[in-house]
């Protein structure tokens, strides 16, 4: 009696146990991947603004909407101010620009959903890259053909590492610059 018990255990209760705790591991890792890494994200915007039309037919340069990008560690998101330089008279009769108007007399933020996120106990400064010459597109992909924003490439340890010690092979259009730091203190401050 207590020796085909065992062997049941031993048999079947076990190898179900690992296999439910296998297969619910692999679904859920594959499943939130998307959410953990943050690519693929592309959430709806409280305006339909369009980077594909601004960046990409009109031309219009990153940096004067995203004026951190050389100056600090963020790149910032424009206030309204910056979108009423033109819509004061551009395309001011239609809905998404007089939803727009009523955020700027109003006087409030447009609740942007946030896309790209490093976890706080990470450093990460824009200035430090983009005043070196490294293109946005080599972190964001090609913005410019974008409709929505989504999240192209990983934020993760392993990426920011992976481009660090291989800068010269990954941009060789950049002559003067170094390796990036691959000691911890670099972004753990
Ligand atoms: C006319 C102003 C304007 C221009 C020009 C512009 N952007 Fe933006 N950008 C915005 C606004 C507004 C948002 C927030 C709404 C959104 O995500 O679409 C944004 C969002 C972003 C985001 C996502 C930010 C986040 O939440 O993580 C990235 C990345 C970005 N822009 C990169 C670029 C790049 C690269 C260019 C040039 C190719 C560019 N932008 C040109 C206004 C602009
Ligand atoms: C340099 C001038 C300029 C700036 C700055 C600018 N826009 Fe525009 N935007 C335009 C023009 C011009 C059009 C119309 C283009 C077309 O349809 O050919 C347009 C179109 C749009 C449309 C589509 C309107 C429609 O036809 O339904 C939206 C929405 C919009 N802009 C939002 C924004 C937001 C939000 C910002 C600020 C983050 C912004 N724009 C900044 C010039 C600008
Ligand atoms: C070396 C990679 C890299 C480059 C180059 C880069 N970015 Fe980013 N970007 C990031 C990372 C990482 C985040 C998330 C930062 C955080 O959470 O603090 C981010 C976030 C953003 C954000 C939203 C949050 C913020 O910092 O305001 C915007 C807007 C943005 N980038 C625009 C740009 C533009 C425009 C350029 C080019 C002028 C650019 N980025 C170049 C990696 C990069
Ligand atoms: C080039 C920048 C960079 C360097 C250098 C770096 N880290 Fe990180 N680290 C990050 C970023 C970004 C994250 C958050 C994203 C993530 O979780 O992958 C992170 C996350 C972590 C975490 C959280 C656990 C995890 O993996 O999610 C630990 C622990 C950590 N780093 C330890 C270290 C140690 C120890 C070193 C030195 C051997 C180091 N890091 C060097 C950028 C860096
Ligand atoms: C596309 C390549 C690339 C990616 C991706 C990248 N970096 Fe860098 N980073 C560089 C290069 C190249 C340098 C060194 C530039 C120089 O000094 O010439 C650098 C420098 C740095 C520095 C040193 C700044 C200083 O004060 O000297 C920090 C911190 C840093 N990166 C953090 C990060 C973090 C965190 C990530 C990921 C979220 C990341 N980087 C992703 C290329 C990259």
């Amino acid at each position: 009696m207590k020796r085909s018990l065992l062997d049941y255990t031993l048999r079947i209760r076990i190898p179900i146990v690992i296999f439910i705790a296998v297969a619910t591991f692999a679904t859920t890792y594959f499943v939130s991947r998307a959410e953990r890494d943050g690519v693929g994200y592309a959430p709806a915007q409280p305006i339909a603004f369009s980077h594909k039309l601004h960046a990409g037919t009109m031309r219009i340069d990153c940096q004067y909407c995203h004026t951190g990008a050389s100056a600090s560690a963020h790149a910032t998101v424009p206030p309204v101010a910056t979108c009423m330089n033109c819509h004061t008279v551009a395309r001011k009769n239609q809905p998404e620009i007089i939803k727009l108007t009523k955020y700027y007399e109003e006087g409030t933020a447009l609740p942007w959903k946030r896309i790209h996120r490093v976890p706080d106990y990470a450093y990460f400064n824009h200035s430090v890259h983009v005043n070196k010459g490294i293109d946005c597109a080599h972190c964001h992909g090609q913005v410019e053909n974008m409709d929505v924003v989504q999240q192209v490439s990983q934020f993760t340890m392993g990426a920011c590492l992976d481009c660090h010690r291989n800068a010269h092979a990954k941009m060789p259009e950049l002559k003067n610059i170094k390796k990036g730091p691959e000691n911890c203190a670099a972004c753990h401050r």
